[in-house]
């Protein structure tokens, strides 16, 4: 039978943990793929396989996950360098550049992942790209909430006449009112970061062209970013589950 999503992510991620070995400091990622590999892990420390674990969490959410899953956790200051991280990602070009933070957690993920002496991406097949940009999803760039809307039109001049441009203030929808006997209301609220910022979602139809690191560099030197989603030179490799087999993608 053929694999589901899900059970593509599963295999790509147990495939990287097979890297992991007895007295690493591991960097722990955040989404639903890496949710197998923290799992994984989880299971071969209680089975005795592997012991020594230190985790490095990239999220509140992987923190959670991996305290549920029997991990020891720790962090960055503790832990300047680690071993090995292993995380899933939005989208991977052929150049193992990544686009990440479609779960918010990019500004950790980017801190933990490039402290580490590997790092091992995973995803399914349906995460390649010819371009980063091009699947349509977004681009997301952490902004500090003071005059958030400034430094959103300071990211839409940079792209000026860039065709198909587009972004805007990513929203969380809450329920204003809780209360069973009222009319549910929703109202759209900015999304806030595990650092307490917000993201502004850039999107691209066609990729985004020129030179990535040019672009990194003058989105990184707008007054109010604190860091965007391309992870440009980052992953060592890329375990890409296929419908027809695993695939690895080396720098
Ligand atoms: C979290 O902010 C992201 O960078 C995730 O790593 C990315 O969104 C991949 O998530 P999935 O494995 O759920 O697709």
């Amino acid at each position: 039978a053929l694999l589901s999503l899900d059970e593509l992510k599963r295999v790509a991620a147990h495939r990287a943990v097979e890297q992991v070995e007895s007295g690493m400091v591991l960097g722990l990622g955040t989404g639903s793929t890496a949710a197998h590999a923290l799992d994984r892990i989880g299971d071969l420390l209680r089975c005795g396989a592997l012991r020594d674990i230190v985790g490095i969490p990239t999220s509140e959410w992987a923190a959670a996950r991996a305290a549920a899953a029997g991990i020891p956790l720790s962090d960055l200051n503790a832990h300047p360098v680690i071993d090995l991280s292993i995380d899933g990602a939005d989208e991977v070009d052929p150049a193992l550049n990544l686009v990440k933070g479609r779960g918010g957690s990019l500004l950790r993920e980017k801190m933990v992942e490039g402290a580490s002496r590997r790092f091992i991406v995973i995803v399914d097949e349906s995460k390649l790209v010819p371009r980063i940009g091009a699947s349509g999803l977004a681009v997301p760039v952490e902004v500090i909430p003071f005059g958030w809307a400034l430094t959103l039109r300071c990211l839409r001049s940079l792209f000026d006449g860039t065709p198909g441009f587009n972004l805007k203030l990513r929203t969380a929808t809450i329920n204003a009112k809780a209360s069973a006997f009222e009319e549910k209301e929703s109202q759209a609220e900015p999304f806030v970061t595990d650092n307490k910022n917000y993201i502004v979602d850039m999107f691209f139809e066609n990729g985004i062209h020129g030179d990535l690191n040019d672009i990194s560099d003058k989105i990184l030197r707008i007054t109010g970013v604190v860091e965007h989603g391309m992870f440009l030179g980052l992953a060592s490799s890329v375990i890409v589950a296929r419908k027809d087999g695993v695939v690895v993608m080396d720098k």
